[in-house]
């Protein structure tokens, strides 16, 4: 999907006078706001149904838009943006005074990233000035990867979507903070506590492991789940599951990465997702809603890999399933 110039401009327009735009990121599709008018920022929280208390991340065409929010700029903050931005990266920083408070929900630092999505970055680019920009989903649900599952969430309550076909990540950006006296990844995403360790050469500590969970409000309990009851169950479980099924209990649905052939069932319904990291975290939330829609009386996720590179995606399946994250 590619959006004219003429689309851009008049989604710059919109947001010129505090309307709400919707846009693909490389991540999941965010719900776009003015990030200097308060009554546009406080119309993403009314539709979204989001606790005041969630800060928002800015979003930036560059780098050099850090100054016009952060207090001051430290040199890990450099380090990262050179290394990931463009890309999935979120950085906190220590806020300047005039960062709203809407967007930061009251705390003294601010979440800022710049995305690499190409309509991200020439809405951004056109607009000028930063945007917040959380996913486009109503609170607590599932993160949409595609425009139409973002009209699905508001319908006509908003402005205007620009639609960027799927999104490449699938999953939403990695959160680091560099607001204390050492760096904190409070959201795993797909880039990794270990490759953003090595670009400032020491050991990042991660929120979501230690359970110092207070820092990133949006990390609770039960977040981006589906509205069907959704269970994670490991690969060796499933027969047993299986043969403890009453009719009341079906059709259900099991989603699987790995090759395992499981007994066949009546009214048990398989969905293969990929076994790589990587296309799995892009295939995940539009694998979610699609099943979603479906009237299943449950959804079964085999679980994942250890590995560290699907860390995310368990954090995510945790989520989705009702577990603490990590
Ligand atoms: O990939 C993403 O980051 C997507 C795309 C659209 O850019 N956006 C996104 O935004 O996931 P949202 O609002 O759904 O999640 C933002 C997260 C929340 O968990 C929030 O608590 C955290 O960022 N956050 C924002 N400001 C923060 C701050 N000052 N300190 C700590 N956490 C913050
Ligand atoms: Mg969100």
């Amino acid at each position: 999907m590619t959006e004219t110039p003429n689309n851009i401009a008049q989604a710059v327009q919109i947001l010129r006078n505090g309307g709400l735009v919707a846009f693909p990121t490389e991540t999941v599709y965010g719900l776009g706001a003015d990030a200097s008018n308060e009554l546009a920022v406080t119309k993403v929280f009314q539709i979204k149904g989001r606790p005041a208390d969630h800060p928002l991340i800015v979003h930036l065409a560059n780098p050099h838009q850090l100054t016009d929010w952060a207090l001051d700029v430290p040199e890990n903050a450099t380090k990262l943006a050179k290394a990931f931005w463009p890309g999935p990266l979120t950085i906190v920083l220590k806020k300047r005074p005039n960062v709203l408070a809407c967007v930061t929900g009251g705390q003294d630092t601010v979440a800022l990233r710049m995305p690499r999505h190409p309509i991200a970055i020439k809405l951004l680019e056109a607009f000028g000035k930063g945007l917040v920009a959380p996913s486009a989903n109503r609170f607590t649900r599932i993160s949409p990867t595609t425009a139409s599952a973002v009209r699905e969430e508001f319908g006509q309550a908003l402005d205007w979507v620009l639609d960027g076909g799927a999104c490449e990540v699938g999953l939403e950006s990695t959160i680091v903070d560099l607001s204390g006296k050492q760096p904190v990844i409070l959201r795993p995403g797909m880039i990794s506590a270990k490759q953003i360790s090595e670009v400032l050469g020491k050991p990042v500590a991660t929120a979501y492991e230690e359970k110092i969970t207070t820092r990133a409000p949006g990390m609770h309990h039960l977040h981006y789940a589906p509205v069907t009851n959704t269970h994670l169950i490991k690969s060796q479980d499933i027969p047993s599951m299986l043969s403890t099924l009453n009719e009341a209990d079906l059709p259900i649905v099991c989603a699987v990465y790995s090759n395992v052939t499981f007994p066949s069932h009546k009214n048990v319904h398989w969905v293969k997702l990929p076994a790589q990291a990587k296309t799995y975290a892009h295939e995940l939330y539009r694998t979610l809603r699609a099943l979603d829609q479906q009237h299943y009386k449950s959804i079964w996720i085999e679980a994942v890999p250890e590995d560290a590179e699907w860390e995310a995606i368990r954090d995510r399946l945790n989520k989705a399933t009702g577990k603490q994250s990590l």
